[in-house]
């Protein structure tokens, strides 16, 4: 193990000067940048000012500290601007993760949010970032942690497992301890003598508020039979954005369910109540423009699919919102419905939905699909070679669902 002592954050003063922002190249709308670039590799395009919004709705209206799941988006640029905008609180799951905060925004806190972590990297998280918060579901990553991490006023908060509620990714399959598991670990965590928390979340892109309700319900009997002081309650991630055919509620009606549940919450008022969004942070935020490749009758073929930006619509059917781009001559205004193949030779790599486009769509044509903000880049592979990796900035509005 190598010695780490030397190993300083640097001040923030001096991490200002360094990064004053990733400079992305800057244009109106993605027809612009399309103009100028003519790219033949797919292009996110970024809207800060979106981000900025959404980061400023959570702030406003979440009856609690937020923290964004780096997961989600990792990109330089997106964790600046959610900086920028005021979000000072990361979930990270990786020390990977707790660098690329820590190192660009040294008054930002990482979170070490994962439940099974390495004995070397809770060393590093703990001696080289200054890690604090840690989050278990089984005793055996307590010891870990204790026998692993450098300083004692830490905070462990104990993720509790919820049930099946309308999301549609649950992720209480795999982590999550039982309600009763979840009491003892909180007098375990009190007893090692450092600060207790309880968390959970509901499953991603839920669009139920209730869901939340009956967590908490859950999580107020637990921190009844615990009887430990909780100083944190984090309910999670997993709101929603609103995808053209997963309509759901607005965020506010989320937020109302978790302030109505907190009243009912044994808490005092040193408890930190926080979240941890990701999709419904930035989902709108990012759009991405793809060129087209081949048509064949009513398929086309595009240089970005379901092993780079859009995993997310072939495992849960996600809908983006799709629009063809040529510069040069106006498209037919008859649409027809076509199939998607992405680049790869796997066969499985094509949309799950036809997308309705100009009806002579053809070779060379950009796409561009709206609400790629979340788990687009940050799941990409280089399967067969390709990869989606340019970032420039656009200042119109969110690409949406008509
Ligand atoms: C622990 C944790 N927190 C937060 C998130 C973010 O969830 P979402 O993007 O659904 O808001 C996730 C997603 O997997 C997670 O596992």
């Amino acid at each position: 193990m190598h010695d780490t002592t030397d190993l300083q954050i640097p001040s923030a003063a001096a991490v200002a000067a360094k990064t004053r922002g990733p400079l992305l190249r800057r244009f109106s709308d993605a027809d612009a940048m399309v103009a100028a670039l003519r790219p033949s590799y797919p292009v996110f395009c970024l809207r800060p000012h979106v981000l900025a919004e959404s980061a400023r709705r959570f702030i406003d209206g979440f009856p609690g500290d937020v923290m964004y799941a780096v997961k989600c988006n990792p990109h330089p640029a997106v964790l600046h601007h959610l900086f920028e905008a005021g979000i000072k609180h990361y979930d990270t799951a990786s020390l990977t993760e707790i660098a690329q905060v820590r190192e660009a925004h040294p008054l930002a806190e990482a979170y070490f949010m994962h439940p099974v972590k390495s004995r070397a990297a809770l060393l590093s998280a703990s001696k080289v970032y200054d890690v604090r918060h840690y989050v278990i579901d089984h005793a055996d990553e307590l010891s870990k942690i204790l026998e692993s991490v450098v300083r004692r006023d830490i905070a462990v908060l104990v993720r509790l497992s919820t049930p099946p509620g309308n999301a549609l990714f649950e992720l209480s399959d795999k982590f999550g301890a039982t309600p009763d598991d979840a009491a003892g670990l909180l007098q375990a965590v009190h007893a090692a003598g450092l600060e207790t928390g309880l968390a959970f979340h509901v499953g991603s892109q839920c669009g139920e508020p209730r869901a939340w309700r009956t967590a908490m319900d859950i999580a107020a009997r637990v921190i009844g039979a615990a009887g430990v002081p909780i100083r944190y309650l984090d309910v999670g991630g997993g709101f929603p954005a609103s995808y053209s055919n997963h309509a759901v509620p607005p965020l506010e009606d989320f937020f109302a369910v978790i302030a109505e549940g907190l009243k009912a919450m044994p808490i005092g008022p040193d408890c930190a109540v926080m979240c941890e969004p990701g999709r419904a942070m930035v989902a709108d935020s990012m759009s991405l423009v793809t060129q087209v490749q081949l048509r064949k009758d009513k398929a086309l073929y595009i240089n970005d699919g379901i092993f780079h930006s859009m995993s997310e619509s072939a495992v849960a059917g996600v809908k983006l919102p799709a629009r063809l781009i040529r510069p040069e001559s106006a498209p037919a205004t008859a649409t027809a419905d076509f199939t998607i193949f992405g680049p790869t030779c796997d066969s499985t790599d094509l949309l799950p939905h036809t997308v309705a486009l100009p009806a002579d769509a053809r070779e060379g044509d950009w796409i561009e699909f709206g609400q790629i903000g979340a788990y687009s880049n940050a799941m990409a592979t280089r399967f067969n070679g390709f990869s989606s990796e340019t970032f420039v900035s656009v200042d119109s509005p969110a690409f949406l669902p008509q």
